[in-house]
């Protein structure tokens, strides 16, 4: 089973960027954990991480045929991107939204998501578990 995990902007800067809200790991450390996981439940997974929309759009799309799912933090376009929406609405592919922070108690802004109403399910607030629940959660739905 392949599945497509994609981070979107600034979470690159991870371990770095706002520790105070995101912790201090690394998106190395957190790719490393979601290979150990994807290794244990036996999935392929590819993992991308880019700034651009555009480029989280053309990924998506490309996804349509080769993956049976798609894990994703779609970071500040979460609250922005009606295009990232409609590319995973395209696709119709399962998909999980995760969030490292809960983004219902930050700022009014966050707590919209033009995401989750096109997806199975949102976690959000649980650092790098977030990741780990939301592959667990993609893998049973598509393996049931
Ligand atoms: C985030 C939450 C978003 O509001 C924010 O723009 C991010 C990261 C998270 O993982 O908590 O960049 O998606």
């Amino acid at each position: 089973m392949k599945i497509l995990v994609v981070h979107g902007p600034n979470l690159n800067l991870l371990g770095i960027r706002e520790p105070d809200v995101y912790g201090k790991v690394t998106l190395a450390e957190i790719n490393s954990e979601i290979s150990d996981l994807g290794n244990e439940l036996g999935l392929d997974l590819h993992i991308m991480q880019s700034n651009s929309e555009g480029d989280l759009v053309d990924i998506i799309q490309s996804a349509q045929g080769l993956y049976n799912g798609i894990l994703i933090n779609p970071a500040a376009y979460t609250h922005t991107s009606v295009a990232i929406r409609d590319a995973l609405s395209a696709v119709a592919l399962p998909t999980v939204e995760v969030h490292l922070s809960n983004i219902h108690s930050r700022e009014e802004f966050r707590s919209r998501s033009f995401i989750a109403p096109v997806v199975l399910g949102q976690i959000s607030g649980f650092g790098t578990d977030s990741y780990l629940l939301g592959l667990r959660a993609l893998s049973q739905h598509i393996k049931k």
